[in-house]
């Protein structure tokens, strides 16, 4: 078992499975042991939030720990994470010294390090939680870096089998229109997850907007090792055809990275084409719909889908906390 919970791709399919069945317990209110009695965890946000931060506070809380809040520029010191910079800018403590510190007073930490839309080749690697990992003497919880959202994408999981019951199903990923471009932390991990678990996945979007290759690769590479199917489709409407689960996310062109301008600009044409209405999910075989919130109504999903009885937003919310009690309860207390 690794060390930290990175990315779902380090786990195997019966390490995730595990997390799963410990989840369901904590939900169903079955375990209510604090393994994480006198011991404190630090969250490290350099970005907002509303579900991560308050899931991971309540989820140390209930297992008995306690909590160190810190946002680096804003309640913390501004942190560099280059190796070998002479630190003459704007940032003023290195990762080296935050992370070894915190390791001292703390038994985890998760950290929050989004894309900053600026670099692909350099923010592909994951930099920030990159350093974090290889500084840190104590596990390391991704709570959604620039390529990936681990914990999002276990609470989807669970989501799906709570809802639809075990096995294979029809899942759909599509991207959506959205003012501006995002990154794909989110999209990568539910696709990669989906493809772990054994559902056979399909992925829409506009030509331009493919996901990073060696990602699609190891998708595709999962999807197979699992016995399932991964296809691609430009068609935003027969892509949800037979659909048990609709996934709605948008992400930025990787051609347009760090144009935003740009990008903005060749997504324009599908505004209003490329949402989650009612016409798209009665297409689908009684789907239900996803989305890990925040999300910005009637742009990427209708009204009328998301406040329908087919909505499980809400409950994919729900279930960050529980699988995260037992992503902790594993990586602090084993079992
Ligand atoms: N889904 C999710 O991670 O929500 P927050 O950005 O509010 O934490």
């Amino acid at each position: 078992m690794p060390r930290d919970f990175l990315n779902t791709a380090d786990w195997t399919r019966e390490e995730l499975e595990g997390l799963l069945l410990r989840a369901a317990r904590f939900k169903r209110g079955e375990d209510a042991s604090k393994p994480l009695a006198g011991r404190s965890v630090a969250l490290v946000f350099f970005n907002p939030s509303l579900r991560t931060r308050a899931s991971m506070q309540v989820g140390v809380y209930e297992l008995g720990g306690n909590t160190v809040i810190l946002e680096p520029g804003g309640t913390s010191w501004t942190l560099e994470h280059r190796e070998g910079v002479v630190m003459d800018g704007d940032k003023t403590e290195h990762v080296k010294e935050f992370v070894r510190v915190l390791a001292r007073y703390c038994s985890a930490m998760g950290v929050r390090t989004f894309a900053a839309l600026k670099d692909w080749k350099e923010e592909r690697e994951d930099p920030v939680l990159a350093a974090f990992a290889k500084y840190s003497e104590v596990p390391v919880v991704n709570l959604e870096s620039a390529m990936h959202h681990p914990c999002q994408a276990l609470a989807d999981m669970m989501t799906v089998r709570e809802r639809l019951g075990e096995g294979r199903k029809r899942v759909l990923l599509t991207w959506a229109w959205h003012p501006k471009p995002l990154p794909m932390a989110v999209p990568n991990s539910f696709a990669l997850a989906a493809a772990q678990m054994g559902h056979d996945l399909t992925i829409a979007h506009p030509p331009g907007y493919e996901l990073d290759e060696d990602l699609v690769r190891e998708i595709n590479g999962r999807a197979f090792d699992a016995g399932a199917t991964v296809s691609y489709t430009h068609d935003v409407e027969g892509a949800f055809d037979g659909q048990q689960v609709v996934y709605a996310k948008s992400w930025g062109s990787r051609e347009f990275y760090g144009r935003p301008a740009d990008d903005v600009e060749e997504r324009a044409p599908y505004r209003g084409e490329w949402i989650v209405d009612a016409a798209k999910m009665e297409r689908t075989d009684g789907g239900l719909f996803m989305h890990c919130l925040p999300v910005r109504r009637n742009c990427i999903v209708t009204d009328e889908v998301i406040d329908s009885p087919a909505s499980v937003v809400i409950d994919e919310a729900e279930n960050r906390l529980h699988v995260q009690k037992a992503i902790m309860t594993r990586l602090m207390a084993g079992g």
